[in-house]
């Protein structure tokens, strides 16, 4: 009889190389962008089969403003058109789509697809897919930081009743579980300011290819890699 592996309910993915793999091509970095977007697709769609619950991609960081402006506004642009685009298939693939960020720094038009596609797709039970977007873990512990000060300044909070749980709830990812596994393509081997707090425990994967070269083969050596490690908690086994 044959065990089955274990599949990470949650993984978390950061999509590294697009711009590297359009200059490859001799392509423009949007169209690195644009590839990549295939790529989430193909990713929820095996994801969903092997039974992954939660799966969030870092698609726009606090930091990601500072590059070119044509390059901020194409991805804005590619932003929109694949929520609008994409609401259909996620509605019937029983998808559900959350975000995690600031997201009051986005245009107004940007914050309206945003809130219409979590409405549309909030009776998805099969895969939570999560976008951070305006997302640093700095800045989400800024944010929730100011919260708990406010609280306390109030009165409805004493500075005693703050624990581990009682930050984790006041952080963006709340709705979730901590990340199980956390993905970085393109070879780089930094979390990037990402999840930083939630991904204490998590096992890290980084391999080689670039974001929109991971295959479907690629994200079945993440859940082999994934299900060979031995993970202890900090506990003796
Ligand atoms: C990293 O590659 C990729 C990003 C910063 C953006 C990822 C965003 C998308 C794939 C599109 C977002 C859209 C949706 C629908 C979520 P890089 O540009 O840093 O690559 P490089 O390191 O090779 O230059």
């Amino acid at each position: 009889m044959s065990i089955a592996k274990p599949i990470p309910q949650h993984i978390a993915i950061i999509m590294d190389g697009n711009g590297r793999w359009a200059k490859l091509r001799g392509k423009d970095r949007t169209e690195g962008h644009i590839a990549g977007v295939e790529t989430i697709r193909t990713t929820l769609r095996i994801a969903a089969q092997r039974g992954v619950r939660y799966l969030t991609f870092y698609a726009f960081s606090t930091e990601n403003w500072g590059r070119p402006e044509a390059e901020v506004n194409a991805l804005m642009d590619l932003l929109c058109r694949s929520v609008i685009n994409e609401t259909p298939e996620l509605i019937r693939m029983g998808i559900c789509v959350r975000t995690i960020g600031d997201r009051s720094r986005f245009s107004e038009r940007v914050q309206q697809h945003l809130a219409q596609i979590e409405e549309q797709t909030a009776a998805g039970d099969r895969l939570t897919m999560v976008l951070a977007l305006n997302y640093s873990s700095r800045d989400e512990l800024r944010r929730a930081v100011q919260e708990l000060a406010r609280r306390v300044e109030a009165g409805t909070l004493q500075a005693s009743q703050i624990d581990e749980t009682c930050i984790s709830e006041m952080l963006d990812t709340a709705f979730m579980p901590d990340p199980d596994l956390v993905i970085r393509t393109s070879g780089e081997q930094r979390l990037s300011n990402f999840l930083m707090w939630q991904a204490s425990y998590a096992e890290f994967y980084f391999p080689e290819v670039l974001w929109p070269d991971f295959t479907e083969e690629e994200f079945d050596r993440a859940l082999d890699v994934y299900a060979a490690r031995d993970r202890r908690f900090g506990l003796v086994k």
